[in-house]
């Protein structure tokens, strides 16, 4: 573990004394790093994760989310790898690349693929080690909303991405609707809440609508493709591929704000909102969504 990574390491905190929702203990990163969910090696995380990957997948039907990948990628990058169960699958689609996984905490992995790496990175504090443009495929997904200067990550994203590989960002909007009626107020004191300690920490929570712009005016992409799903939460539409998702990102928003941080509850953040805006997410008749975009671009083959 290098000196720099060394101090984010994740630290033991039982929060029941400060959060009533959370009864165990949970490691979370330190103060170091503005993320307020527990760390991917936590048991419910990583089945909260999990919950999302396989929504997210089941609507696409794939890992690609709708990119037109290369046929045979010789590197992929996935950024904040979490459980790795994204890299994982990918190494397993692709046996002749080479995946690499970044994130501050390294997942517990049963079996490590023999074309997949961990490598312990902060995005945000510690120099890349990776040559510029030598990756075919750089994939990102829920980590840029959680970062300060989330610019400077997608930045350095680009720069990874090689001449005509592909670049994807996958994050929410956050702000969450009904297409029929008022939202219930937990559910928008929550959000109000959760944006304020977004803001104070420099973290823009809503970075879905974001990746667009940033990646068109670096004038480095032939291609950019920008799509927005409306994840409902719960499987409330008649559209079954909707439900998935909805299905995946309701577990994941629901425990995602059963176990944040106790960070959160110094910031005015209570028990009876947190379970008072679940149990109005796990109403279908509140119509409850959110927007979740997926950009995928392809770099330009030379930099002329
Ligand atoms: C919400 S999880 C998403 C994981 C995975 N991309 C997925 O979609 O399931 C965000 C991940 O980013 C990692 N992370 C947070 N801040 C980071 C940073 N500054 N540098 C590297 N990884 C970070 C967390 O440890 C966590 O594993």
């Amino acid at each position: 573990m290098s000196m720099a990574t060394g101090k984010v390491e994740s630290i033991v905190t039982n929060a029941a004394s400060i959060s009533p929702a959370t009864d165990r203990a949970l490691k979370y990163h330190t103060e170091e790093t503005p993320y307020t969910l527990p760390t991917g090696t936590d048991e419910s995380e990583w089945a909260r994760l999990n919950a999302q990957h396989y929504g997210i997948k089941s609507y696409w039907g794939s890992n690609s989310a709708g990119a037109n990948w290369p046929k045979s990628p010789k590197k992929i990058l996935e950024l904040g790898l979490g459980t790795g169960v994204w890299a994982l699958e990918v190494a397993a689609q692709f046996p002749g690349s080479e995946v690499i996984g970044v994130d501050i905490i390294e997942p517990n992995l049963e079996t490590k693929p023999a074309n997949f790496s961990f490598h312990r990175l902060n995005v945000v504090t510690d120099p890349w080690p990776f040559e510029s443009g030598s990756f075919d495929i750089v994939h990102c997904r829920f980590l840029a909303m959680h970062l300060p200067n989330f610019r400077d990550l997608v930045k350095k994203a680009i720069d990874a991405t090689a001449p005509n590989g592909i670049l994807m960002f996958e994050d929410p909007a956050l702000v969450m609707r009904s297409v029929d009626k008022a939202v219930p107020s937990p559910v928008a004191l929550f959000f109000a809440i959760y944006q304020g300690h977004s803001e104070a920490n420099g973290v823009n929570c809503r970075t879905g609508p974001e990746f667009l712009p940033i990646i068109r005016d670096s004038k480095q992409f032939s291609e950019i493709h920008e799509t927005i799903v409306p994840a409902p939460m719960g499987d409330w539409t008649e559209d079954e591929k909707l439900n998935s998702i909805g299905l995946g990102l309701q577990v994941g928003l629901i425990e995602g704000a059963r176990f944040q941080n106790p960070r959160l509850y110094r910031f005015g953040m209570t028990k009876e909102i947190v379970e008072g805006m679940c149990q109005e997410l796990l109403k279908k008749e509140n119509h409850l969504c959110y927007d979740m975009y997926f950009v995928w671009a392809r770099k330009r083959k030379t930099n002329l």
